[in-house]
């Protein structure tokens, strides 16, 4: 069954290779990548293998990054949601991970919050989870204030490919507590 979650001004959907545009506008731009390994994607292949990566995740894992849609206009904002990590990070494997990428436009108007707050209200009530964990280059300062705002706890400091992030946990009964 395909997701569908809708805030205010959200719809929040599984990613479909026809998202290519949107998809590559988010990642082609540097200022979107400042904080993600500086990396960005050079072109539309780059980025369709991207959306064949992600869905994927869903066949492997159950679950992978979903899109965020205006629901006003049906553009393309970015994702949200959840990657179940499979790889080691921080000592951690098998977890749950909250991210957010918005296309630059977008930023500054609450989008990721909101999206979060909906995104973890699903994760948490209908898919079960106990915990969430996230992570954020300790210079991002968007991404650090919206992870506080949430309720995370910030645990540590670690060194992801040469760059101090900050490690955050979130289990359900905190997220509950804040609602
Ligand atoms: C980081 C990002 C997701 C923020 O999204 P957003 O929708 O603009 O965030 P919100 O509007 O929900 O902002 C939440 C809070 O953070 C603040 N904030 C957002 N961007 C900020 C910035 N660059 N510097 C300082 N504060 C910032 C907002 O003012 C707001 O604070 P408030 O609640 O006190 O008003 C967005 O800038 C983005 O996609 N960046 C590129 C990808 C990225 O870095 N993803 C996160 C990786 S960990």
């Amino acid at each position: 069954m395909e997701i569908a979650i809708e805030t205010a001004r959200l719809l929040i959907r599984e990613l479909r290779p026809t998202d290519v545009e949107g998809m590559f506008d988010l990642d082609s731009n540097p200022e979107v990548h400042q904080y993600l390994g500086k990396h960005p994607v050079q072109s539309r292949e780059e980025t369709l293998g991207v959306i064949d990566f992600i869905r994927q995740q869903y066949i492997d894992n159950g679950i992978g990054r979903w899109v965020m849609i205006d629901k006003e206009t049906n553009d393309f904002i970015g994702w949200t949601g959840f990657k179940y990590v499979t790889d080691l990070t921080n000592n951690h494997i098998n977890y749950y991970d909250l991210g957010y990428r918005l296309r630059q436009k977008y930023w500054g108007k609450g989008i990721a919050t909101e999206a979060a707050i909906a995104c973890l209200e699903y994760g948490f009530n209908q898919l079960g989870f106990q915990e969430v964990f996230a992570m954020a280059d300790c210079e991002n300062d968007g991404s650090n204030k919206i992870l506080a705002k949430l309720g995370f706890s910030r645990i540590e400091t670690f060194d992801l490919d040469g760059e101090p992030h900050h490690w955050y946990h979130l289990d359900k009964s905190e997220f509950q507590n804040k609602e």
